[in-house]
C-alpha cells in the first residue's frame, strides 16, 4: 500500500532478516567462491560482497532508505556530503566542462568549484538563484554539463525555484537538498536530475555520523558510482548505521523541530535587538510563496540580523548555555554560530555579500528542547 513520508522514514530500507534494528557488517572484504566469481564481483556494478569501497550491504540499506523517501530509483552514499558534491561534479564534468552555480552555495561547495576545478579546467559561472531564468540563460550549449543549487541556502535560506531547474534541458541538474531533508521537499518531484544531501545534518540527526548521499534514476547514479569507485569517498557502515538510526525518527524529529523554529523565528521578529529574521517559512520572507509551494516543512533552521554588528553578535553568542556555539546543524541540541567568522570564514568579501553573510548575521540551527526554554533563554541573552 502507498504509504506517506512519515511513515516510509519507519519503514524505509528494511531488509527481509526480521530483525527490526539493520545489521551492521564492518567487513571490508569478503570471500570469493573461485577465480570466475572474483572476476564477475570485479567488474559487476555495485557487488555489495566483494570489496568495501564497491559496496557494502549496511551501506547499501542506507542507500535504498534514501531512495525511497527521495522516491528514486538509486542512491549512492559517501563519507560525507562533501564527498557526495565533488564526487558528482567530478564523475560528470571533464575539462573544458562548464558549470552553472548559484552565487550563495554552501562555503566549500563553493570553494570546491572556485579551487581545485578550476584549477582542472572545469569552468563555473555563478548566477543569482533569486532572478528568474539565471540558471537557463548561463547555459552553453553542448559545453554546460552541470547545474548546482542548493535550496533552501545555507545560512540566509534563499530559495531556488525547483520547477525553473527541472525544466533545464540539457545539462544535468543536481539539488542541495540538506537544509530540507528528504520529508521536508523532493526535487525530484520538479524534474530535478539528483538530489544529495549532507545526512550529517538532519538525516543522521545525532551529531555522530559523517555522512553523505546523492539520488537518482539509476543510470546516473551507476554513472556516478563508477567514479566514486575510485575516488575513494565512500562511506563507512558504522555512520550509515548512524544514518539508519536517524532516519527512523525523521519525522517526529522533523516536526518538533520546524514547529519550534517557526514559534522562535516569530518570537525574534518581534524584539527590538533584531533588524531581521531569515526562515523560508516566514511571512515577511521575499519567496515565502516559493518556499511553501516547494517544501512540506519550511526547516530547522533560522537565521537572524542583530542590531549592533559583529560585537553584538559576540556578546550574545557568549550568554548562550542551553543553546551551544557550534557550526553544524540538524542534530538534538539548539546550535547557534557566525557565519561569516566560522562557517564562512575564508571567502571573499564578493562572496560573502552575494550570499548575505554580514558581520551582523547569527544562524540558528533549532534543536529539540522545548521552545519556551530556548525563547527565554534567547530574550535574555539579547537583552
Ligand atoms: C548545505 C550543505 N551542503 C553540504 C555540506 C557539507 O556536508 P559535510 O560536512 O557532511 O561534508 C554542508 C555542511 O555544512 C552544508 O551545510
Amino acid at each position: 500500500m502507498p504509504q506517506k513520508p512519515d511513515t516510509s522514514a519507519v519503514t524505509a530500507g528494511r531488509d527481509d532478516s526480521r530483525s527490526l534494528a539493520p545489521a551492521l557488517w564492518p567487513s571490508t572484504v569478503w570471500e570469493t567462491a573461485n577465480m570466475d566469481d572474483a572476476t564477475a564481483r570485479a567488474t559487476g556494478m555495485r557487488s555489495e560482497t566483494f570489496y568495501s569501497r564497491y559496496a557494502n550491504p549496511t551501506v547499501t540499506q542506507f542507500e535504498r532508505a534514501i531512495a525511497t523517501l527521495e522516491q528514486a530509483e538509486s542512491a549512492l552514499a559517501f563519507s560525507s556530503g562533501m564527498g557526495a558534491i565533488s564526487s558528482v561534479v567530478l564523475a560528470l564534468c571533464s575539462k573544458g566542462s562548464h558549470v552553472v552555480a548559484q552565487n550563495n552555495l554552501y562555503g566549500a561547495t563553493l570553494s570546491f568549484l572556485q579551487g581545485p576545478c578550476a584549477r582542472f579546467g572545469i569552468e563555473t559561472t555563478f548566477v543569482d538563484p533569486s532572478v528568474p531564468g539565471a540558471f537557463e540563460a548561463a547555459v552553453i550549449p553542448g559545453r554546460t554539463a552541470l547545474v548546482v543549487a542548493e535550496t533552501p541556502s545555507n545560512p540566509r535560506l534563499g530559495i531556488t525555484d525547483l520547477a525553473e531547474l527541472g525544466r533545464i534541458k540539457g545539462p544535468f541538474s543536481v539539488v542541495d537538498s540538506t537544509l530540507a531533508t528528504p520529508l521536508g521537499q523532493r526535487p525530484l518531484d520538479f524534474g530535478v536530475d539528483l538530489v544529495l544531501h549532507s545526512a550529517t545534518k538532519g538525516l543522521g540527526g545525532h551529531n555522530d555520523a559523517l555522512l553523505g548521499v546523492v539520488a537518482g534514476e539509476r543510470d546516473l547514479i551507476d554513472a556516478v558510482w563508477g567514479y566514486a569507485v575510485m575516488h575513494g569517498a565512500i562511506a563507512s557502515p558504522h555512520d550509515a548505521l548512524n544514518g539508519l538510526r536517524g532516519i527512523k525518527t525523521l519525522a517526529v524529529r522533523l516536526n518538533h523541530q520546524n514547529v519550534s523554529t517557526l514559534r522562535i523565528a516569530r518570537r525574534l521578529e518581534s524584539h527590538a535587538a533584531v533588524e531581521r529574521v531569515w526562515h523560508p517559512f516566514l511571512d515577511s520572507h521575499p519567496q515565502t510563496g516559493l518556499a511553501r509551494g516547494q517544501m512540506r516543512l519550511g526547516g530547522t533552521m533560522l537565521s537572524v540580523e542583530l542590531k549592533g554588528g559583529i560585537d553584538a553578535c559576540r556578546k550574545f553568542l557568549s550568554a548562550l548555555s542551553l543553546a551551544r556555539v557550534a557550526t553544524s546543524f540538524g542534530g538534538p541540541e539548539t546550535l547557534v554560530c557566525h557565519p561569516a567568522t566560522s562557517t564562512h570564514v575564508g571567502l571573499s568579501v564578493e562572496a560573502l555579500a552575494a550570499m548575505g553573510v554580514t558581520d551582523s548575521l547569527v544562524r540558528f540551527s533549532v534543536g529539540l528542547e522545548d521552545p519556551e526554554d530556548l525563547c527565554a533563554e534567547i530574550e535574555v541573552a539579547l537583552s
